[in-house]
């Protein structure tokens, strides 16, 4: 294979370090690696198979003769550079939420509907990292058996709100347990021993943006324009994966043993259920990982007929939920269909 030159924008980010790990890992086939921040990094430099690469400053010009361009610093840094970087021929891979309702971009998770990669032109959205979690559990069973309604309740780790947000978490530990008052900058409220029920901008109809993420990601990943969804997000005190709960709701009826053989042969998933042995997954043990765990599998008492299901589904949001994703969609073009 032919080796890329291959840019991140947003390489010194909690992401950032993530493509960085990921792509040695994977051994992607790159001959050239441009790291891309703001001035505020420039001199700086990231460790990459050894050696130390200075980190640029992210402009327009930056991405002459790129291939891959992974973008992961923020909505208004995609929204600014990501067509430039487009327009000088580079395939784009945005982590940011700035081009995913746009119908000319493709929204994948390479295990769900790798083909509408091919449709891209010049940019593909990586989904939402809560999204990625979930839809990798519930897609195989909207599949088998039909989903008609998705309630979601999601447990946030603080690195979804990036670096600065993860030193804020750990200082008011720190500060907390020698007396000191705790600073809050970075967060709408304190975090260390609290849960917060509001991440991202709250939107007309109350929920917050968070939120609606899931339901019109949901619909145009699963390219199921009707599906009913409801989703509520909290910020917990855990550094990193994020954890979900599910309880949804089927066309067609449901046991806990079809479901759980429907998880355990679904791409990317690992099964972890058996509660009674303290078989379950929570996000300290799933740090790291590459799959998506799932436990918790019962039917759910509240619905008729056997159509309903309860589940509980953890995945590193930095890994398969952000950067991961990313180097999926980069490996699938490699790949062709
Ligand atoms: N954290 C997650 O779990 C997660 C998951 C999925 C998607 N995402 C998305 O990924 C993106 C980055 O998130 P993160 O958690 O990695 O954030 P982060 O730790 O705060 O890192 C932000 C990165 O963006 C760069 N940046 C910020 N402002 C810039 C500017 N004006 N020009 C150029 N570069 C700039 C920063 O460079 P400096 O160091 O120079 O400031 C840094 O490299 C966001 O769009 C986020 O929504 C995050």
């Amino acid at each position: 294979m032919s080796q890329l030159h291959v840019a991140i924008a947003g390489a010194t980010g909690a992401v950032g370090a993530e493509f960085l790990r990921l792509l040695e890992k994977r051994e992607y086939p790159i001959g050239r690696l441009t790291l891309l921040a703001s001035r505020r990094s420039v001199g700086r430099t990231l460790r990459f198979r050894g050696e130390d690469l200075p980190v640029t400053e992210l402009t327009p010009d930056a991405f002459r003769g790129v291939d891959h361009a992974f973008f992961s610093a923020g909505g208004s840094q995609s929204q600014a550079f990501a067509p430039a970087a487009a327009a000088a021929g580079a395939v784009v891979i945005d982590n940011s939420s700035a081009f995913r309702y746009d119908d000319e971009v493709p929204l994948v998770i390479p295990e769900i509907n790798p083909e509408d990669a091919f449709r891209h032109h010049g940019i593909i959205a990586n989904p939402n990292c809560t999204t990625i979690i979930t839809l990798m559990a519930l897609a195989p069973l909207h599949r088998a058996f039909g989903l008609r309604r998705a309630i979601s309740s999601s447990y946030q780790a603080i690195s979804g709100a990036g670096a600065q947000a993860m030193a804020e978490l750990e200082r008011q530990v720190h500060d907390w347990v020698a007396g000191r008052s705790l600073e809050v900058k970075h967060q709408p409220k304190q975090i260390a021993f609290n849960v917060i029920p509001r991440i991202d901008a709250v939107q007309d109809n109350f929920y917050t943006k968070e939120e609606m993420k899931f339901v019109w990601e949901g619909r145009k990943i699963l390219h199921h324009a009707e599906l009913a969804a409801t989703a509520t997000c909290v910020r917990v005190p855990v550094f990193r994966s994020h954890a979900v709960s599910l309880n949804l709701e089927f066309t067609k009826p449901v046991t806990r043993d079809r479901a759980l053989s429907v998880l355990r042969d679904a791409p990317g998933l690992a099964v972890q259920d058996d509660p009674t042995a303290e078989i379950y997954p929570t996000p300290i043990e799933v740090s790291g990982k590459n799959e998506v765990f799932v436990g918790r599998v019962r039917e759910d008492i509240s619905v008729p007929d056997g159509r309903g299901l309860a589940l509980w589904v953890v995945g590193d949001q930095l890994a398969k939920g952000a950067a991961l994703n990313a180097v999926q969609i980069g490996e699938l073009l490699l790949r062709g269909r």
